[in-house]
């Protein structure tokens, strides 16, 4: 099949969908790739590279994508672009249909089958494809670092001839697949490190890692997980336990990472003002949830606000992205371990539309809108 790779670098988005090296191994299985100038240039991939791989450098998106079978892409790229595509063919990447239902119609208008990569089930067979995971793993990495170059004091305690300097006092909110890995990073740091997590499952994993569970425990909290492994919307009441237990923690915290997402609503509000002023200064939260409407009053997306009392709120976009190379990396290899479902045994692009992988990721078949989220 012909495999188009788009340049989707632009606004904070620095990812690129394939690597030289999965390039390589498509022109090996007898794909042909084109890649877009400097498509990977952000993420420290240059086109020679690509070109060493066995890949076309195309002038343009425009130009890459006449002729494809596939398309691969980070976010799906312009609505306009689709124009290019010849009927029938595919594009993957995080279409974001929850915010963006638009592309999905404009895909079905087209006649192109739009595979929203957020999508594929949580299944074991699809772990390899999970970008959800891959990119969320190293989000939760990258702020954690990012919070320790902002806060002005040491992680870990160092006893010195000029004294001790005490631990950092970290505190992860939500333990999903960003906060597991924002623990491990700030324990790895030397952290005192705490999280909660309204899912039972998660205090067993917090535990694990050598972190102390903090969360309010009643009967609500041991149905709070759904089928999919996601969380429930909590009840008032229990928002307000889980309220007056953060308001205590967070006052003797110095750096709180809030990661805490429930699918197809907002982020739930954890964190007041009010709490925030009994914060000290030089303080540092994190809100990975900005995007989705926040989990921390007074976040802004895109930007760090300091607080009267000295508190810094990092409202920063797409961390993946602030990890390019191994972000691309990763998701270049969830595009390997995704390209078997949509390859017939002669190498020709058909999607197997028998695969529940397929049925769970892909939004629009034979110019209608297919995905029952978006009916
Ligand atoms: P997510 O991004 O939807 O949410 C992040 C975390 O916030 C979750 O742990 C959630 O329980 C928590 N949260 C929601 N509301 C909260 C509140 N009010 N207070 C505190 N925390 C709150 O979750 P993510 O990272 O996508 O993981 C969801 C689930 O999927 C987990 O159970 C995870 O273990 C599972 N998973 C399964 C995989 C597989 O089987 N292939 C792969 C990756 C994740």
């Amino acid at each position: 099949m012909k495999i188009a790779v788009l340049n989707d670098a632009g606004g904070d988005e620095a990812r690129v969908a394939a690597t030289p090296g999965t390039v390589k191994g498509y022109i090996k299985s007898g794909h042909s790739v084109t890649v877009v100038k400097g498509a990977g240039k952000l993420a420290n991939f240059a086109d020679s590279d690509y070109k060493e791989a066995g890949a076309t450098i195309s002038a343009s998106n425009t130009a890459a994508v006449k002729g494809a079978d596939l398309v691969f892409s980070i976010i799906g790229g312009d609505k306009k672009l689709l124009a290019s595509l010849k009927k029938g063919a595919g594009i993957t990447g995080l279409l974001n249909p929850t915010d963006n239902p638009d592309f999905a119609k404009a895909c079905a208008k087209a006649g192109v089958t739009a595979y929203a990569l957020e999508y594929i089930p949580r299944i074991s067979r699809a772990q390899s494809m999970d970008v959800l995971s891959s990119q969320s793993n190293l989000s939760g990495y990258r702020a954690v670092v990012e919070a320790g170059t902002i806060y002005g004091r040491a992680f870990p305690m160092m006893m010195t001839a000029a004294g001790t300097i005490a631990p950092a006092k970290v505190f992860i909110m939500g333990a999903g697949v960003a906060g597991l890995q924002a623990i491990a990073t700030a324990r790895r740091l030397g952290a005192v490190t705490t999280a909660t997590d309204v899912r039972p499952a998660a205090k067993e994993q917090v535990a694990s890692l050598g972190a102390k569970f903090v969360a309010v425990e009643n009967e609500e909290f041991k149905e709070a997980e759904t089928a999919g492994g996601y969380a429930k919307q909590m009840s008032p009441e229990y928002q307000k336990l889980q309220a007056e237990l953060t308001a205590a923690h967070i006052a003797k915290q110095d750096i709180v990472v809030t990661t805490a997402l429930i699918p197809g609503r907002p982020a739930p509000r954890l964190i007041d003002k009010k709490m925030i002023a009994n914060m000290r200064p030089g303080s540092v939260i994190v809100d990975m949830a900005v995007e989705r409407g926040g989990n921390v009053e007074g976040a802004k997306a895109g930007e760090i606000v300091t607080t009267k009392n000295g508190v810094k709120i990092v409202g920063l976009l797409n961390w993946p992205s602030r990890m390019a190379s191994d972000a691309s990396n990763m998701f270049a290899r969830n595009l390997k371990s995704f390209l078997p479902l949509v390859t017939a045994e002669d190498g020709s692009y058909v999607p197997n539309w028998d695969d529940e992988i397929i049925q769970g990721c892909a939004l629009t078949r034979d110019g209608e809108v297919v995905h029952e989220r978006l009916k």
